[in-house]
């Protein structure tokens, strides 16, 4: 017997459709208005620098969605475009210059890296006060013991989301598919420390169908077109799509198989424009947050 899921999201046969494109707009230009209250208080505008390296296509839109929108609500920067073959002495020596640079309040190194690089020790070498990706060891601590810290961007925007459809968390049933770190174990820390009970999934787990059936709260992020399906859904759960996949006729799609999980979720995210923009507003809000905290602790 199905139970239904948690939270006001869920009115039996009504889906909502939680639409990132639009929230997301909402959230930028409330950090552009706070762009503006900064740059007059402290005679300089917020900087966010992009290190891509290498030439990997969808790498390079991604980047360029994040120069226009950060232009846009009114911060500095740069993108450090690199050639593939840079090499990690380089790379470091930006990062280095980057973390020294008072005008300097986010960096983030696109990722994947060339496969020459370690990424690991790029990561680490970027100042934990200006890593807006959350990726940096000391993020990723703060996270998981829940003291204040930079959080990664995608997870922040899913759980922004939930929040936004009113999808109760705590003791919420929360299943996560997908183990990376950069979305799959953040948002399962962030889920946690909302008090849900936390399950992560992955693409060897066993009888995925059940354990989706037993969630109030999917977060698929997992990179297998369409993986869940409708039926796979507990009447009401919120569903939350990562996933940004290509399906066998080039056409794009998530993890979830939007037709069929719509009829059943409570409130259930579209790809594209669910979590993907979210991502971009929540990079925004992370370097304001970034440079108010450097200029709080900035003696003058
Ligand atoms: N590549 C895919 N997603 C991300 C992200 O959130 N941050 C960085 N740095 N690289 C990515």
């Amino acid at each position: 017997m199905l139970s239904e899921g948690l939270g006001l999201c869920y009115q039996p046969g009504v889906t909502t459709i939680l639409d990132g494109k639009l929230i997301g707009q909402e959230l930028r230009e409330d950090v552009a208005k706070r762009v503006a209250a900064f740059t007059l208080k402290y005679g300089r505008k917020p900087g966010l620098h992009v290190v891509l390296a290498g030439a990997d296509p969808a790498s390079a839109v991604y980047v360029r969605n994040k120069e226009k929108s950060a232009h846009e609500a009114g911060f500095d920067g740069h993108v450090h475009r690199l050639q593939s073959d840079v090499s990690q002495e380089a790379l470091l020596g930006i990062v280095e210059r980057l973390n020294s640079d008072p005008n300097v309040d986010g960096i983030l190194v696109q990722l994947p890296l060339p496969a020459h690089l370690n990424e690991s020790a790029v990561l680490k070498a970027i100042s934990a006060a200006k890593d807006v990706d959350g990726f940096h060891a000391l993020n990723v601590g703060a996270l998981w013991s829940k003291t204040p810290g930079l959080v990664p961007c995608t997870p922040r925007g899913c759980l922004y989301l939930l929040k936004r459809a009113e999808v109760k968390l705590s003791g919420a049933r929360a299943l996560v598919i997908g183990r990376s770190n950069i979305v799959g174990k953040p948002v399962a820390g962030l889920l946690l420390n909302e008090s849900a009970t936390v399950t992560i999934a992955h693409s060897r787990t066993q009888d995925l169908k059940e354990r989706c059936l037993e969630a109030d709260i999917i977060v698929a992020a997992v990179g297998i077109p369409r993986l869940v399906k409708g039926d796979w859904i507990k009447p009401g759960a919120a569903v939350i799509d990562v996933g940004m996949n290509r399906d066998e006729h080039g056409k794009l799609c998530g993890d979830v198989d939007f037709a069929s999980a719509k009829e059943r979720a409570g409130c259930i995210t579209p790809v594209p424009g669910g979590v993907g923009p979210m991502t971009i507003a929540m990079l925004l809000d992370n370097t304001l947050l970034a440079a108010v905290a450097r200029e709080a602790a900035t003696v003058r």
